[in-house]
């Protein structure tokens, strides 16, 4: 079923529900994207009776302009339209919608089909990590060819049989539990970057990214010498310079253990969680204090 009835929730529901009425097969209801919070329609198909959910379908785009006609393209007689965006670049965003869905109490065992960007069995055994119950894939397919199916269930098995997982219930899932809304992050726990120097090729992409947009945490110069280290008492962990590294594995991200002395607070870190719903900087939980 696709998105024609623009996806309102009341809508979803009616659909569905006659669909339940008048097929004996299985109905799978095909969400989009294009929407800010994916969980109602997903809440409204529910409600009205289907079997599964797919996601995501396309997100509307426009990938490019004519400079010359100042027209969107692909152009047809002058004009153009919005299209489709899919393939890789939209996994993270499907991925997000899929787990949405899964950690949602009102839609708590809907079987999901997770669709968006898949391409190898990685991405195949992300999304199943997150809650789909199985994958689609468009795309990939669409540009390898239908034998990349193939390859992706070799690559899955393979890496199954390497971890031990039985079966696919060993994996569905599993990431879900993991997903969390961000003020439940724990602020205490701190994490500094670190440079490998053996594999540093001194390109001076991370101190770029920090001096000019982070915490100017990362040195380009030492004692005359082209040098990349991270100043441990400015670096807040935001993650940037491993981000920008074209070196794989080469600045890491180091937890401080509970105790050991944070050198930018001058604090030792605490063993206690505590996350933005309790901080003192949050007006919201001042006003609950009160
Ligand atoms: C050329 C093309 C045609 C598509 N036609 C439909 C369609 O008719 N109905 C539908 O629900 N989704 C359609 N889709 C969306 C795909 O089924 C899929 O949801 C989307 O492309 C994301 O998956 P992918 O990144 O693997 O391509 C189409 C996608 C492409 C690229
Ligand atoms: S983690 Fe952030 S603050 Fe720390 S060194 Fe990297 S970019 Fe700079
Ligand atoms: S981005 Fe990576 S390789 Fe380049 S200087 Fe920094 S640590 Fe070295």
């Amino acid at each position: 079923m696709g998105a024609a009835v623009g996806q309102v929730p009341e809508y979803i529901e009616m659909v569905v529900r006659w669909c339940k009425q008048n097929t004996r097969m299985p109905v799978i209801t095909k969400l989009t994207p294009n929407i800010t919070d994916v969980r109602k329609p997903a809440r409204a198909a529910h409600a009205g009776g289907t079997d599964a959910v797919s996601l995501i379908n396309t997100i509307n785009s426009i990938t490019g302009v004519d400079l010359d006609s100042f027209a969107p393209q692909p152009t047809i007689d002058g004009k153009g339209s919005h299209g489709g965006y899919c393939g890789p670049a939209v996994k993270p965003i499907a991925m997000n919608m899929v787990a949405e869905i899964a950690r949602d109490p009102e839609t708590h065992g809907l079987p999901i089909s997770g669709i968006g960007g898949i391409t190898t069995w990685r991405d195949a055994a992300e999304f199943m990590a997150l809650g789909a119950g199985n994958v689609q894939v468009c795309t990939a397919a669409m540009t390898y060819g239908f034998k990349i199916v193939q390859e992706m269930i070799a690559g899955l098995e393979n890496w199954m049989d390497e971890k031990g997982h039985a079966s696919l219930d060993d994996i569905v899932g599993r990431a879900t539990p993991n997903v969390t809304d961000w003020q439940y992050l724990n602020l205490n726990y701190v994490a500094k970057a670190r440079i490998d120097q053996d594999a540093c090729i001194k390109c001076g992409r991370c101190h770029i990214a920090c001096e000019d947009t982070s915490h100017q945490a990362i040195t380009s110069m030492v004692d005359g010498k082209r040098h990349f280290e991270v100043i441990e008492a400015e670096c807040v962990g935001c993650n940037l310079c491993v981000n920008v590294c074209p070196v794989e594995n080469c600045i890491t991200m180091e937890p401080l253990a509970a105790g050991a002395m944070d050198q930018r607070t001058g604090k030792p870190v605490s063993p206690i969680y505590a996350n933005w719903t309790t901080h003192p900087n949050n007006p919201m939980a001042k006003v609950a204090a009160e």
